[in-house]
């Protein structure tokens, strides 16, 4: 999961190459490095740690030139260290490749090439491409050269390429990998997203696996990796770019936590048309039959994958339609079983998530239909589905998603109901009274959200524990998941996410005086059980924060810290009760010190296996 970048036109080359990484640095910021011609000639700079070091390794420099790239990188072999950043070069210094992805046959072209005297200078599997190109860069153009590259390389790739032989193009490819160009106006670009585009043009290509691009300032031509040409279909995009700002929060985490109502919102906005008709029109693009559905098969990534248990429970509970969940780097190596008429979904903000768009793939190859829920419209995983209902949630750049789980949430529910209905499970009044009660849910959250200093001051209390758990029951086992997942992901204090009920099946054993225990406990179903489960841990002193309903004072008696979340029906506790766990994990992440939108090790869009 890095980010690439590409330039070519009359403005400033570096400012566009380094505004446009940071605006990819979300992806992964080990280290990055920027490409660039000038006068026919490849000058390079690159530099491990965050994307300030290379800033600082440029600043004062006058870097001319009209065509370059860029890199930020997530690294996957090699540490990262200066020679492993990209961009990488051939022998002679005088071509420049950027890559995102996977090489996994890099061993075998690499002693290959070593045996023919080529000198690699870094750990990585890029650099092999650069070696490559050139080797057949012989007798070819540099088109050629790097389609007979590719056509011996295994794996994923997002790539640009650049040199001195031919110092008027970019040529860029992609395979599982994202890759957009922008078109514009005697200047084009190339971006793993949108994101550095977005300010320069709202025109863009998607480009498709197996595609090459060769760039010019006033040309595109695509074609298949040694294939034909692909007439280009230009996109116009209705994103802006002060979603991407941070709007006055300290972080991006703290702004999209708080854009949660507006995106409930939104989604309600987009999705119920009239008297609470519920209307998905992007779900039957190719032939999916709801009401001949027998099983759905969920499978996601992290915080999608929580979301998507919360679906099979909604699912299950509405439709009474077989949901099976599963994560996708262990579906996609488990057997699928079909018994005709199954559904595989893709829960993914990114749409970009290689194991979960792995998955669809391997479930399309096997005549599956697949119906996605994704943020990212023109996301790979977006194209490949049949049918995809988008989140709205708008562009959340935090890596740890906050909005977009509230949406999956929200639209798998949507989803739930109005297959209930379609299927004759549910009548229109119950119907009607779902929806009255989704509506209320903006306003249970702003008073949440009114209550953040709660939330701050019992982060003042923990943040210097060392490990937490969090339990929770039915719908709320997820929530207890996703609290764990927020808390690890921004301040690296291990945390684990427990059915409640399974405490007694050895995690008991860990509970002690020092032990923060966060209790979901709203006023459900299985309320009681929970009460039980909190004075099995209250017996042993652990110390509870607990979640509960607005009005249960009973609860207080087990709390050493408690949180109110508004009342609201059993199945839509998932929305408030989360909301409290984002809180809490964000300022305990500030107080540590750590950085919130750009935790170590992470990225946005986790784009290799
Ligand atoms: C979420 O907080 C995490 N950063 C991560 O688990 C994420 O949910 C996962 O990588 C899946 O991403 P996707 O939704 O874009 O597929």
């Amino acid at each position: 999961m890095c980010g690439i970048v590409g330039y070519i036109g009359d403005r400033d080359i570096t400012s566009i190459l380094l505004v446009g990484l940071q605006r990819l640095s979300y992806r992964g910021y080990d280290s990055s490095g920027i490409g660039i011609l000038s006068d026919g000639e490849l000058s390079t700079w690159k530099k491990s740690g965050k994307l300030v070091e290379l800033e600082t390794m440029i600043d004062g420099l006058s870097i001319q030139g009209n065509i370059g790239i860029g890199h930020t990188r997530w690294a996957t072999h090699g540490i990262p260290n200066d020679i492993n950043s990209h961009p990488h070069v051939n022998q002679s210094k005088k071509l420049a490749i950027v890559h995102n992805g996977i090489i996994e046959n890099f061993s075998s072209i690499k002693s290959r090439l070593s045996k023919q005297g080529f000198l690699f200078r870094s750990q990585t599997d890029t650099e092999v491409i650069a070696h490559l190109i050139e080797y057949y860069m012989a007798n070819a153009s540099l088109e050629t050269a790097v389609e007979n590259a590719l056509l011996e390389i295994q794996g994923s790739f997002a790539l640009a390429v650049i040199a001195e032989s031919e110092p008027d193009k970019i040529i860029a490819a992609r395979r599982s990998s994202p890759l957009i160009i922008g078109v514009g106006d005697n200047e084009n670009f190339i971006s793993s997203d949108i994101n550095p585009i977005l300010s320069h043009t709202k025109k863009v290509v998607y480009m498709n696996d197996n595609e090459l691009a060769v760039i010019t300032r006033d040309h595109i031509q695509l074609k298949l990796i040694s294939g034909p040409e692909i007439p280009l279909k230009t996109h116009q995009i209705n994103w802006n770019q002060e979603a991407s700002e941070k709007g006055g929060y300290d972080h991006f985490m703290l702004k999209e936590i708080h854009s949660q109502p507006h995106v409930v919102r939104t989604i309600l906005s987009k999705y119920i048309k009239g008297k609470n008709q519920i209307q998905f029109k992007d779900l039957h693009r190719d032939g999916i039959d709801l009401k001949l559905i027998n099983r759905f098969i969920i499978q996601a990534c992290g915080t999608s994958w929580h979301s998507g248990l919360i679906g099979k429970y909604l699912i299950e509970q509405y439709a009474h339609v077989l949901t099976e969940v599963d994560i996708s780097s262990e579906f996609r190596y488990r057997q699928m079983i079909s018994q005709g008429n199954d559904v595989v979904m893709g829960l993914s903000q990114s749409g970009e998530t290689a194991d979960t768009l792995a998955c669809i793939r391997e479930a399309k190859s096997k005549f599956y239909k697949v119906l996605s829920f994704v943020n990212v419209k023109g996301s790979s995983i977006d194209r490949e589905s049949d049918g995809v209902i988008y989140s709205h949630a708008g562009q959340e750049v935090g890596v740890a998603s906050t909005k977009n789980y509230i949406a999956q949430i929200v639209t798998i529910y949507l989803f739930a109901i109005h297959l209930a209905h379609i299927k004759g499970k549910l009548s229109k009044d119950e119907l009607v009274n779902k929806i009255d009660q989704l509506n209320k849910i903006p306003e249970y959250m702003d008073s949440i959200l009114s209550k953040a200093d709660e939330l701050e001051a019992m982060a003042e209390k923990y943040y210097l524990s060392r490990e937490f758990l969090f339990i929770g029951r039915g719908l709320n086992y997820p929530t207890a998941l996703e609290g764990a997942l927020k808390l690890k992901e921004i301040s690296y204090i291990h945390a684990t996410g427990y059915a409640a009920g399974e405490l007694k099946h050895g995690p008991i054993a860990l509970i002690d005086a020092k032990l923060p225990i966060v209790c979901i406990s709203p006023q459900t179903s299985t309320y009681e059980k929970m009460l039980s489960n909190i004075q099995e841990v209250k017996a042993r002193k652990g110390k509870t924060i607990i979640i509960a309903t607005e009005g249960d004072k009973e609860i207080k008696n087990y709390a050493n810290d408690l949180f109110y979340i508004p009342k609201a029906p059993e199945e839509l506790t998932p929305l408030l009760a989360c909301i409290p766990l984002q809180l809490l994990s964000y300022y305990i992440a500030v107080k540590l010190d750590c950085d919130v939108d750009q935790p170590r090790n992470l990225a946005k869009s986790v784009t290799v296996e």
